[in-house]
């Protein structure tokens, strides 16, 4: 292999055919949104996610990793270097007094939640309903209905520099929407995730899951978006301020601030990663100038944003 092999080819030779070119983004999203990533590799199981890691690490070749693509914006232009679909899927329950599921990061949050509710396992119920994976809500301490992954955590499995690294949940640094990870203060990823549960009953445990799901159906909109686009400020709500500010409704192009719920910004179909980027401009010049609140992003862009 030549200093001049392309960098798809050098990732062929030890990867396979997992490897692929220009593969479009958007159908990897919640909100069905992105251009292209130049090479897209699927990791099925914790192992291959480290071998791929650690050969792009060594190959210096840039790269994101995709879980849930429910918090992210793609931008149209999409994604040079790598992506790495994350499709780790193990999980292993540990039994007894003070039981714990461990998760591999490319698990459905949800699904995992209601694996725990059929075993009569509570304390993930609020989860039930997000999002996304379990790894994208360890980078992004992802939270409803009162829970959170801080207060849910032991501990992750991280990659680093250093290898296989385990991080307590104050390793983790979280506040609320933020790590160590989201803040950059560590170069890592996530391979999995033990998380503490408590025993109660089936019954139980589908009955709060239920609850949290008519609650969700009566106050978010369906359709394809990115969940909450804002933070919630201190003391306030994303959405109640945009609603105050009479910006539900507002449109452009085929994104519209949801008529329902303020703070999720709905694709009506083939909306322009560029259109929503202008929604979110538009909507935080209205909310400072009306409320004098600057609204911070719960999501984040990733791609080629240079115009
Ligand atoms: N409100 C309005 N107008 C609106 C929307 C909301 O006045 O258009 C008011 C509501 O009446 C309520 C308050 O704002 O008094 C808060 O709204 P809501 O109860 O819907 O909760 P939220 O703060 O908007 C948070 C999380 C959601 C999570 C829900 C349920 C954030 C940014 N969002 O929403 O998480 O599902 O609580 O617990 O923290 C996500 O992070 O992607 C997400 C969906």
């Amino acid at each position: 292999m030549t200093l001049m092999t392309a960098p798809v080819d050098l990732l062929r030779a030890r990867l396979g055919d997992t490897v692929k070119e220009n593969v479009p983004l958007a159908p990897y999203t919640s909100a069905r949104i992105g251009g292209p990533a130049d090479i897209f590799i699927t990791a099925d199981t914790a192992a291959e996610l480290i071998r791929v890691v650690s050969l792009l690490w060594k190959l210096g070749l840039p790269f994101t990793i995709l879980g849930g693509g429910s918090n992210v914006l793609v931008s149209d232009k999409g994604v040079r270097g790598v992506v790495v679909m994350n499709r780790a899927k193990g999980v292993k329950f540990h039994a007894g007094d003070q039981p714990s599921v461990t998760a591999e990061s490319g698990v459905v949050f949800s699904n995992l939640a209601n694996r725990c509710a059929s075993r009569g396992l509570t304390d993930l119920e609020w989860a039930a309903t997000v999002p996304g994976t379990v790894g994208g809500a360890v980078y992004g301490n992802a939270g409803a209905f009162g829970g959170d992954m801080a207060g849910n955590l032991i501990s992750a499995e991280l990659l680093t520099g250093k290898g296989r690294e385990r991080f307590s949940v104050e390793q983790m640094g979280y506040g609320y929407r933020t790590s160590v990870l989201k803040r950059g203060e560590i170069k890592g990823i996530i391979l999995s995730a033990e998380l503490g549960l408590h025993n109660s009953t089936k019954d139980d445990v589908t009955v709060k899951i239920q609850q949290f799901s008519a609650h969700r159906k009566a106050t978010q909109p369906p359709g394809a978006s990115m969940g909450s686009m804002f933070k919630n400020p201190p003391g306030d709500y994303a959405g109640r301020l945009i609603d105050a500010s009479g910006l539900k409704g507002t449109r452009i192009g085929n994104a519209e601030v949801s008529p329902m719920h303020g703070n999720f910004f709905i694709n009506h179909g083939n909306t322009r990663a560029a259109d929503i980027r202008a929604l979110i401009e538009k909507v935080q010049k209205t909310v400072k100038e009306k409320q004098g609140v600057d609204l911070e992003l719960e999501i984040e862009f990733i791609g080629d944003w240079n115009v």
